[in-house]
């Protein structure tokens, strides 16, 4: 049994306990994705599975066999940066970074979610073919993803400025 970590096959753990979390932390060594509460409230091991968005910490590995995995060590790297993580750079979308993986990996979720046309909690129009990605619906989108050092107002710049230049149907790879 194995799944796709970042485009390489890896075998799943025999202990079907092991949370995805775990998996990537402990026996992979992909340390990018952090553990905050343990218990889905603050969205800091958010991971792309099969490019939706997913808290690591609430699923079980095993549940994903086949699946591939994104990590954001699969999104970007020195060098080589993804674009959300370079805007996030340019609006100071962070000060200690413990949440940062997490939010830029939701963010390229919501983003996918927003090209499916997935409505949220403040889509006032829910027949339009497009929804738009206004201040309140990325606010509302990336709520579930906390910042202990407040740096919101960078955050929001960060993908806003991502997603107003670049189409909103991505998907990780
Ligand atoms: Fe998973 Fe907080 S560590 S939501
Ligand atoms: Fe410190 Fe978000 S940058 S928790």
């Amino acid at each position: 049994m194995s799944m796709t970590v970042n485009g390489i096959a890896e075998e799943l753990p025999d202990d079907p306990r092991v949370s995805l979390l775990d998996f990537l932390r402990e026996h992979l060594h992909l340390t990018g994705s952090k553990k905050g509460c343990d218990q889905g409230a603050c969205g800091a091991c958010t991971v792309l599975v099969d490019g939706q968005r997913v808290l690591s910490c609430l699923a079980l590995a095993i549940q994903f066999e086949g699946s591939g995995v994104t990590t954001i060590e699969g999104l970007g790297r020195p060098g080589r940066l993804h674009r959300l993580q370079q805007a996030f750079v340019d609006h100071d979308g962070f000060q200690c970074g413990y949440c940062t993986p997490g939010q830029i990996c939701s963010a390229v979720g919501m983003a996918g979610e927003i090209g499916r046309g997935v409505p949220s909690y403040v889509t006032s129009d829910l027949e339009a073919e497009t929804i738009e990605l206004t201040e309140d619906e990325l606010r509302e989108r990336m709520s579930g993803n906390l910042c202990r050092c407040g740096a919101y107002n960078g955050i929001v710049a960060a993908v806003a400025e991502t997603y107003a230049e670049h189409p909103l149907a991505e998907a990780a790879e």
